[in-house]
């Protein structure tokens, strides 16, 4: 293109209202809900960034293929379309679908994963994690040098330790380390893209010692379109060859379809080991659905298939990441620190860099994340200490998060050029005032996973 402006490669076909509540709703809002923005209501949100999970707009052509679900129990059509598309650009054996990523998870690792395993992998999502640890196994991140120093710009900074992975698999006792795991992107590390080479260098490891590796591959598209744009050798493949290539190194993947699906709701567990297979497959019946629907309407699975391959369309997939990255330099020029370089669906806003006079237990991302929302209706959410820290058993300051951040995910094509404006012009309105931002307290919380009930009050 001559001209330099990335515009959205969509045109508007319906449209649906968001609320525009005053700052008067906003602080009534906050206060009801305990200054916890998990408890807001849609219509108390302006511009929600709370997560890309789910969020995005289907397409015309999405609509269309939903009107063309096959609702049989057993053996619809709209499975097998589901299962060719998913094939082809996976290229695994057997494709079996969930309800969403975590119920792909659950199955995998209940049929490869039991007590006291190891399961290594760059970083695991929460649930990757959860269902992990639910095994009575060990969820072990090994990150490649650099993949948590916020500041540190590297193209590839989600890759997996190869060193420490080969460390990890020369040192387990036989059999205790049933399969490896690449996350890609790496949501939990900042969104940050995998190499293909970092990849494959995995699957040598993994070879060395017979042990299976799979792709948590939620943003299996935008990182191909990172090594596309990163890797040398890439720039004239296309996003369905590279992602091609990425899962050729697999032996198998667990996917949320309500990221790089495009679609509201649905996953898939897809591996090429038989055994493994029939044993998903008989849990999948007692626990989601018959293996051809797998918890899913048919008409979902047409908006997966259809979603899927539009997710590797390069006008998409250019305004995907180069709006996310606009996003991000426009608020770091303004001067809020972010985590560098910006990932693929989401930017991270360094909030201990930029509010240094709030100490970790006084939640300083709580504070920046509650102050967006006041002041401009944005809700994103807290990485840090509310959601990552240790409680003190016997009452003490919380043991800090490795960092404070918010999160701003943006879900796919939703948001327009000027939503996104109007975004970074409240983000840099925050941070020019940052000195005068306070902490908060907790004076209610669940003993687990409190970041999404806990109740605050400022500290003033
Ligand atoms: C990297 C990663 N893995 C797994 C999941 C779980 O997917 P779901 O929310 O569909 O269960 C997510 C969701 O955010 C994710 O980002």
């Amino acid at each position: 293109m001559a001209y330099k402006t990335i515009i959205e490669p969509f045109r508007i076909h319906t449209v649906q209202a968001i609320d525009l509540p005053d700052l008067a709703v906003r602080r009534a809002a906050l206060e009801r809900s305990g200054y916890n923005l998990f408890g807001l209501q849609a219509h108390e949100v302006i511009i929600d960034l709370l997560t890309d999970s789910g969020t995005g707009a289907m397409s015309s052509e999405q609509w269309a293929g939903m009107m063309r679900g096959d609702e049989t129990y057993a053996g619809s059509r709209s499975f097998f379309r589901f299962e060719e598309t998913v094939r082809d650009i996976t290229g695994f054996d057997h494709i079996i679908p969930t309800h969403q990523g975590r119920a792909a998870e659950k199955i995998l690792f209940s049929v490869a994963v039991k007590q006291g395993d190891v399961v290594p992998n760059n970083t695991h999502f929460d649930t990757t994690r959860a269902n992990v640890e639910y095994q009575g196994a060990e969820a072990l991140d090994i990150v490649a040098p650099g993949g948590t120093d916020p500041a540190k710009v590297l193209p590839f900074k989600g890759n997996i330790d190869i060193d420490r992975l080969r460390d990890t698999l020369a040192n387990a006792e036989a059999g205790a380390v049933p399969l490896v795991m690449i996350t890609v992107t790496n949501n939990s590390g900042g969104g940050q893209p995998v190499s293909m080479e970092n990849i494959r260098q995995a699957r040598e490891v993994c070879d060395e010692f017979g042990v299976p590796l799979f792709l948590d591959a939620c943003r299996f598209a935008e990182n191909a379109w990172f090594i596309k744009i990163r890797e040398d050798g890439y720039a004239d493949k296309t996003p369905r060859d590279i992602a091609r290539e990425m899962f050729s190194y697999a032996h198998g993947a667990t996917m949320s379809a309500k990221k790089d699906g495009l679609s509201n709701i649905g996953g898939f567990l897809a591996l090429n080991d038989s055994e493994w297979a029939m044993s998903a497959r008989n849990l999948l019946i007692l626990t989601e659905g018959f293996p051809t629907y797998g918890g899913l309407a048919g008409y979902d699975l047409e908006a997966i298939a259809i979603g899927l391959k539009e997710a590797l369309d390069e006008n998409y997939l250019r305004y995907r990441i180069r709006s996310t990255e606009y996003l991000a330099n426009t608020i770091f020029d303004g001067g809020m620190p972010i985590v560098q370089p910006p990932g693929g669906h989401a930017v991270y806003l360094d909030a201990a860099a930029l509010l240094p006079h709030i100490p970790a237990h006084e939640y300083p991302a709580q504070s920046l994340a509650i102050e967006l929302y006041r002041a401009g209706g944005v809700r994103g959410v807290e990485i840090g200490t509310v959601m990552f820290g240790r409680v003190d058993p016997n009452g003490g300051p919380d043991e800090p998060a490795a960092m404070e951040l918010v999160r701003l995910a943006i879900p796919r094509r939703t948001y327009t050029q000027s939503h996104i404006d109007y975004v970074a012009e409240v983000v840099i309105d925050v941070a020019n005032r940052a000195d005068r931002l306070g902490g908060y307290r907790i004076v209610e919380q669940a003993p687990w996973l409190r970041h999404f009930t806990a109740r605050f009050e400022p500290i003033s």
